[in-house]
């Protein structure tokens, strides 16, 4: 990543200045939330800490801090909820790799959870995991209440059966048949753009409340920056390395999933990220300087290379 240029005012940091500054304040604020791994049970802890910490491009909780940008929000408050919807998304890729889902032995470049514990214990990790996330928005210095039943309920939807959990559903249910392209936008907008979305909306709820144009206006951007995020995803399968990716590449042709790579090439699939992109890109319009680091990020997402 590049050094601040000196085109960057103080107290305006360079987009990869602000993302470090992002990623640790959330790695520590993660690490603090977790159970220390010497609390009983410990392996349970130890296990529940090496899938969440030291890893992982955060883009989620930069999405919320992003988002943050637009309600003048707190970085105490947005910390919570970034570290909430990254501790269920880190829950999610526990149970993503197991033997009876993807069947991952690497994630992060390193072995995957139940491959460094055990299954029993990998599963263990995303229920605490899904359970912590909610303690932790559950907690009583998130300001407004009803504010904060909102942000509940919302992450809660986007975890469940009609958010990513129901995406993953469809994902086993679809391994070796052929979807269409509303079948695959449905599977993608579940799976990953559910959490997706709830991080950006999440960000959102932090600070000030946005006028309904701007708040349909970031929803817009939500949901189409969650399928941007999956499309890329099924690209970087078919085209990065292992190496690079820090998991298996090649995984979704050889599981015989459905992916957009798969439904329309890798031609196609790229022209249509470049779509997503703009379209994501459009919706921020109303929000004027305001939206520069949610442009920056999916400037980033599109062109990610892991
Ligand atoms: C991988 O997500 C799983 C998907 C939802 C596509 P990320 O690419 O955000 O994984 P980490 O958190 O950076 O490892
Ligand atoms: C995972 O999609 C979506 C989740 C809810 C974890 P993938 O199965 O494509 O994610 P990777 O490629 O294993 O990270
Ligand atoms: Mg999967
Ligand atoms: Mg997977
Ligand atoms: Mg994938």
């Amino acid at each position: 990543m590049s050094a601040p240029t000196v085109s960057d005012a103080p107290g305006d940091p360079s987009f990869p200045v602000w993302m470090r500054s992002v990623q640790s304040q959330v790695e520590a604020a993660l690490s603090r939330c977790l159970p220390p791994g010497e609390a009983i049970p410990g392996r349970l802890h130890q296990a529940m800490r090496y899938a969440c910490l030291d890893g992982g491009k955060r883009v989620r909780p930069l999405l919320a801090f992003a988002a943050g940008e637009l309600t003048a929000a707190s970085p105490q408050r947005l910390q919570v909820v970034a570290c909430a919807v990254e501790l269920i998304h880190s829950y999610s890729l526990v149970h993503d790799d197991l033997p009876s889902m993807d069947n991952d032995v690497l994630r992060r470049g390193r072995p995957t959870c139940h491959v460094e514990y055990d299954e029993a214990t990998a599963l263990l990790v995303g229920d605490s995991l899904q359970s912590l996330a909610f303690e932790l928005l559950a907690r009583d210095d998130l300001g407004d209440h009803r504010r904060q039943l909102e942000m509940l309920r919302l992450l809660a939807r986007a975890s469940g059966s009609l958010g990513m959990a129901g995406g993953q559903s469809i994902d086993l249910e679809a391994v070796g048949r052929r979807l269409n392209q509303p079948e695959l936008e449905l599977m993608h907008a579940l799976k990953t753009g559910a959490l997706i979305r709830a991080a950006v909306l999440l960000g959102g709820l932090c600070g000030t409340a946005l006028s309904a144009p701007e708040s349909a206006a970031l929803d817009r951007f939500a949901k189409r920056a969650g399928l941007l995020f999956q499309v890329v995803d099924d690209i970087l399968d078919c085209t990065a390395s292992t190496a690079t990716l820090g998991k298996t590449a090649g995984k979704d042709a050889a599981a015989e999933k459905p992916t957009y790579v798969s439904l329309m090439g890798l031609e196609r699939a790229r022209e249509f990220a470049a779509d997503l992109k703009s379209q994501a890109l459009e919706a921020l319009a109303i929000f004027g300087e305001r939206k520069r680091r949610l442009v920056e990020l999916t400037d980033f997402i599109t062109q990610r290379k892991f």
